[in-house]
């Protein structure tokens, strides 16, 4: 065992397959003790159950580290409390939260229905934010810890799941909303968009250039969560990690600007814009016709 996290108590959210479990026996392993919370649900979101989150406990324990877990749904204000609570009455302390859990309910905007929509925001926005709350509470109160955020390439934009694209940009947006109103406090925030071989990226119709495995993803969120990582003052970032590579995104800023004389008219702004502001090409649109076709030998929803 290492000690990157020797002392801390730490949550993590979907922890008890795929990436969250790899994030829950790597904390553990460098020294932190874990809550373990997971629903148990299937890809969508359906049949819950607490063995998920129990075996998952049961690995760290048989590994020699210290686990609990909660099987809650951190969709709710109530779920994302436990899991703080639990670490609070189990711990003493509750230095870092790893919000990973999610689901797919993919569709094509034109068809998709409240039932898709709904619960897709519910885990990955609102199952970030529940946590985020409750956690940062105890942070502020304490002058330390850690928020990290499970963000995806995909808030570029995605065909066929707006649902899940826009939950993620809203990850992207409240981790730097926590960077922002937490840093007097001592509290860092930062979001990963992972590529990692799971149940939930076998789904994906393109084949991924660049994927790693679970453990890279871990290893960085190690990082993250430690003191390494606290002192360097990272904050606000959204970081790759696919296998071998790690990349950091760009901020959102300003590309271009120019100013006008007087008041603005759709005529005005007609003759302007194109020559002067112009656009900025998406770079996801260069790669449609290659996605459109994945998706077709895939039987995947494209129309
Ligand atoms: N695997 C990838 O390549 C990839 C790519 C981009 C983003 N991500 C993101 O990384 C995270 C982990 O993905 P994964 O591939 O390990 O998925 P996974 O399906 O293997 O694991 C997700 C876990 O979340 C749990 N969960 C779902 N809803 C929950 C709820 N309401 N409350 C508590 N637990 C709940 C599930 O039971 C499951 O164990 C997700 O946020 C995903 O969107 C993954």
């Amino acid at each position: 065992m290492g000690n990157f996290l020797a002392g801390k108590a730490v949550a993590v959210t979907g922890a008890g397959r795929g990436i969250g479990r790899a994030v829950a026996l790597a904390c553990a392993a460098e020294g932190a003790r874990v809550v373990v919370g997971d629903l148990g649900v299937s890809i969508e979101g359906a049949s819950p159950t607490s063995e998920i989150a129990d075996g998952v406990v049961k690995e760290i324990e048989a590994a020699g580290g210290t686990a609990v877990a909660v099987a809650d749904d951190i969709a709710t204000m109530a779920g994302g409390q436990r899991l703080v609570d639990v670490a609070l009455a189990e711990y003493g302390r509750l230095d870092g939260v790893v919000c990973v859990a999610g689901i797919l309910r993919e569709r094509m905007l034109f068809n998709m229905s409240e039932d898709e929509w709904d619960p897709v925001l519910a885990t990955h926005l609102k199952g970030t934010f529940t946590v985020f709350r409750a956690a940062s509470a105890v942070m502020r109160a304490q002058g330390s810890g850690t928020l990290i955020g499970f963000t995806s390439g995909n808030h570029q934009g995605s065909v066929s799941q707006a649902n899940y694209a826009a939950a993620k940009g809203g990850v992207i947006s409240l981790v730097r909303s926590a960077a922002l109103g937490l840093h007097k406090y001592g509290v860092t925030a930062n979001a990963v968009a992972p590529v990692a071989r799971t149940r939930m990226s076998a789904g994906v119709p393109m084949e991924l250039k660049e994927i790693g495995e679970p453990e890279d993803v871990a290893a960085l969120v190690v990082y993250l969560l430690s003191e390494r990582a606290r002192a360097e003052g990272i904050t606000g970032q959204v970081y790759t990690v696919a296998g071998p590579k790690i990349a950091v995104w760009a901020q959102p800023r300003e590309l271009r600007a120019a100013y006008g004389e007087g008041p603005w008219t759709p005529e005005r702004i007609a003759d302007f814009l194109p020559g002067t502001v112009g656009t900025d090409p998406m770079p996801l649109l260069a790669q449609l016709e290659a996605m459109s076709s994945a998706a077709q030998r895939g039987a995947r929803p494209n129309a």
